[in-house]
């Protein structure tokens, strides 16, 4: 079968391989790929800054962002061959530690986890998969396609779990959230923001393309011009675009008893220093930041059920590039105005 591999540390060994069909173990269910997402992660492996094979080997099965459907499933599973499922990034470290043994592997303690398509673990832009049951999400048919965004949707609904559980700390009811960048993470940051009804400001350079009315469609305001302009204050910041200089900023727009969530990952090497007036801020008015990385399974489930209540013409204009598995290459190239770009493996269209 063909899956996209890549020697992770070498920029220059993206390929189309050949690869043998897997053979689904106890307690594994099969897949066939339907669509892969492609995020900054695939990029910063490609670029050859992250990322390692599965051991004994140097190639690397690429792709964590996937929509499959089950070709066969193991007794005892809560699947059926023809069911939509989106499959779980990490797997639990070997030991486990105590957040891996209890299933929240997005909070492992000992850096041991494996990283579908990331770290030490073949990935899902491959036509076919097996993996475990307990390890794959149900999607529900009518958000089809577009559950390839399950993955990511996911990361956020951890986001704002852990802002929730954080905000809970006082009495809470945030009015105003802001959320910078408009790429697929902050736009689905913004999706989710805009539920409990706050009013959503979104900061993003773009000032043309699909991102001002994807953000104005949510019902929340689109902001070119940085994340203070306004003068106004926020009682949540999620920052999604690893910019050190706006990481360093943004505590310093948040009210008392703020809290600022940092969902982008900086460039390796680059500082946030935080200003010593904000410093001073955080302690005397609780202002928090925490950073947030990864998902489990009840996050996924979570994703899963936000994305079947979004407007399906919203998630058509997010998933704004489609590629062929034939135009692969394609697919990795940037292009202006994109927001997600997927692969579509032959069996898509069905
Ligand atoms: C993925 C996460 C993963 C992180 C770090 C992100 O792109 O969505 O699941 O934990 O990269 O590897």
């Amino acid at each position: 079968m063909k899956a996209i591999t890549v020697v992770p540390g070498d920029p220059e060994s993206l390929q189309l391989d050949e690869v043998a069909d897997p053979e689904p173990g106890e307690g594994e269910v099969l897949l066939e790929m339907i669509v892969a997402g492609i995020c900054g992660t695939d990029h910063e492996i490609l670029e050859g800054d992250i990322g390692y094979p599965p051991s004994g080997r140097d190639r690397l099965v690429l792709g964590h962002e996937a929509l499959g459907r089950v070709l066969a499933a193991p007794p005892g599973s809560d699947f059926a061959p023809g069911d939509l499922v989106a499959p779980i990034v990490r797997r639990p470290d070997p030991v486990p530690c105590p957040n891996c043994a209890a299933g929240e592997w997005d909070m492992c303690r000992n850096g041991r986890f494996t990283e579908a398509g990331i770290r030490g673990l073949d990935g899902y832009a491959a036509e076919k998969l097996s993996l475990p049951h307990e390890f794959v999400v149900q999607v529900s048919s009518d958000l089809g396609h577009f559950g390839v965004l399950v993955e990511p949707a996911s990361v956020v609904a951890k986001a704002w779990e852990h802002i929730i559980h954080l905000g809970s700390r006082g009495q809470w009811a945030p009015e105003r959230v802001l959320v910078t960048g408009a790429g697929p993470i902050g736009l689905l940051a913004t999706l989710f923001a805009t539920r409990p009804g706050a009013e959503v400001h979104v900061f993003d350079r773009a000032s043309d393309g699909p991102k001002p009315d994807l953000v104005r469609d949510l019902g929340a305001v689109y902001h070119q011009d940085g994340p203070n302009s306004t003068g106004e204050e926020y009682d949540v910041v999620v920052e999604c675009t690893g910019d050190a200089d706006l990481m360093a900023a943004v505590p310093g727009v948040t009210k008392p008893n703020g809290i600022v969530c940092f969902a982008g990952v900086t460039d390796e090497g680059r500082q946030v220093t935080v200003a010593s007036d904000i410093a001073r801020a955080m302690v005397l008015e609780n202002r928090i930041v925490f950073g947030t990385v990864n998902a489990n399974r009840r996050h996924y489930e979570e994703a899963a059920r936000v994305l079947a209540q979004t407007d399906e013409s919203w998630l058509r204009r997010m998933v704004n590039r489609r590629v062929s598995l034939d135009d692969w290459e394609e697919a990795y190239t940037r292009q202006p105005g994109d927001v997600k770009t997927v692969i579509e493996f032959p069996d898509a269209a069905a």
